[in-house]
């Protein structure tokens, strides 16, 4: 075989080589490019060598040589692309260096809407008076929203304008005459609907607030929206008079305001209480309207088959925005909902 023959065969095994063991990228396939080449049987290296013993015998020291020098070259780059993937698989072990004296990236933490929060507080602390809290439906009947509330068919609260009716699929479609029970659904216009509720399941004794969500077709201005949240509390039990119904209220919101807070009854009339009062709070010197309440009307207990004659009751239901407006000083109910985070992360 002619010298430049032999010569460029190692060229370009060389070449060949030396880009595979570049390429590996992990140790087994640096294993098998280090067989294809340098393989003591089979390996390309090892059939150059039988190349070399059909050389001319007058080139031979000079093919001996490049040979050499190949094999010298070829080990070279094995143990670099060997070391290469050492360090490679050192540094996946210890991951990136972890710095404890570098700052850490501080979380967003979120927390709960101010409103969420009254809703908290004030089961907090009427449970600490011995109320406990349930949950009623926001779409409500007529009976529980109503009737059994001792407001009648012809009562103005009961105008459609002033409520959110449903139309259901049923009574859109509904022909023939209507059971009270079809006859209207509506979004809950007040939280008094969980007293029947619970009234009904439930002898007396009864000691229960509701919090919740409340809807009227009001304009939204400063102080209306037509959703918000009522706090409704119901006592019954025997002997409850109109001085338990203050001193709860007077404990409510002095334990609310942190502070000595007291509350004028003004008389007032709703259909489910008898006598009715509204409620204010004096706190910092300023009176403010809270909601309403009074000593539950024996026809709302004759509704729910409670015994009248043996039982007396109080109930109140106040504006959750209300206290919270008051306590925090907002000025605009219409804030709450805009989800603002400049507004809510004051709170
Ligand atoms: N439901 C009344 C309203 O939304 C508030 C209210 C008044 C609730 C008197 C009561 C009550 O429980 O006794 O305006």
């Amino acid at each position: 075989m002619a010298l430049a023959e032999f010569l460029a065969e190692l060229d370009q095994l060389n070449c060949d080589a030396q880009a595979a063991f570049q390429a590996a990228g992990t140790a087994a396939a640096l294993e098998a490019a280090r067989i294809e080449f340098l393989g003591l049987k089979s390996g390309r290296l090892k059939s150059a060598q039988k190349g070399l013993g059909a050389v001319d015998r007058a080139d031979k020291p000079v093919a001996g040589q490049r040979f050499n020098q190949l094999k010298q070259q070829l080990e070279t780059a094995l143990e670099a692309a060997q070391s290469r993937l050492a360090s490679a698989a050192t540094a996946r072990v210890d991951g990136p260096r972890f710095d404890p004296t570098v700052p850490g990236i501080r979380p967003r933490l979120g927390h709960l809407h101010p409103l969420t929060q009254t809703i908290e507080e004030l089961k907090d602390l009427m449970g600490r008076l011995g109320f406990s809290a349930v949950d009623g439906p926001e779409v409500e009947d007529e009976w529980h929203n109503f009737e059994a509330l001792n407001i009648p068919l012809e009562h103005p609260a009961r105008n459609p304008l002033d409520n959110f009716y449903l139309a259901t699929a049923e009574r859109l479609g509904a022909t023939r005459p209507q059971s009270t029970e079809e006859r209207g659904l509506l979004l809950r216009s007040q939280t008094s609907t969980v007293q029947i509720r619970v009234m009904e399941k439930t002898p007396p004794p009864v000691r229960i607030i509701s919090l919740g969500r409340v809807y009227r077709p009001d304009d939204a201005d400063a102080t209306h929206y037509p959703m918000f949240h009522q706090i409704e509390g119901l006592l019954v039990d025997r002997g409850i008079t109109m001085a338990d119904l203050k001193s709860v209220l007077r404990l409510f919101a002095s334990s609310f305001f942190q502070d000595d807070v007291h509350i004028r009854f003004r008389p007032s009339f709703f259909p489910f209480t008898e006598p009715s009062v509204e409620v204010d709070m004096s706190w910092q010197g300023r009176w403010i309207e809270m909601g309403g309440a009074g000593m539950v009307d024996p026809n709302v207990f004759r509704a729910v088959g409670y015994d009248a004659e043996e039982f007396t009751g109080f109930a109140f239901g106040l504006g959750i925005e209300r206290v919270c407006m008051r306590r925090h000083n907002v000025t605009d109910i219409r804030e709450f909902y805009k989800n603002d985070v400049r507004f809510l992360q004051q709170f």
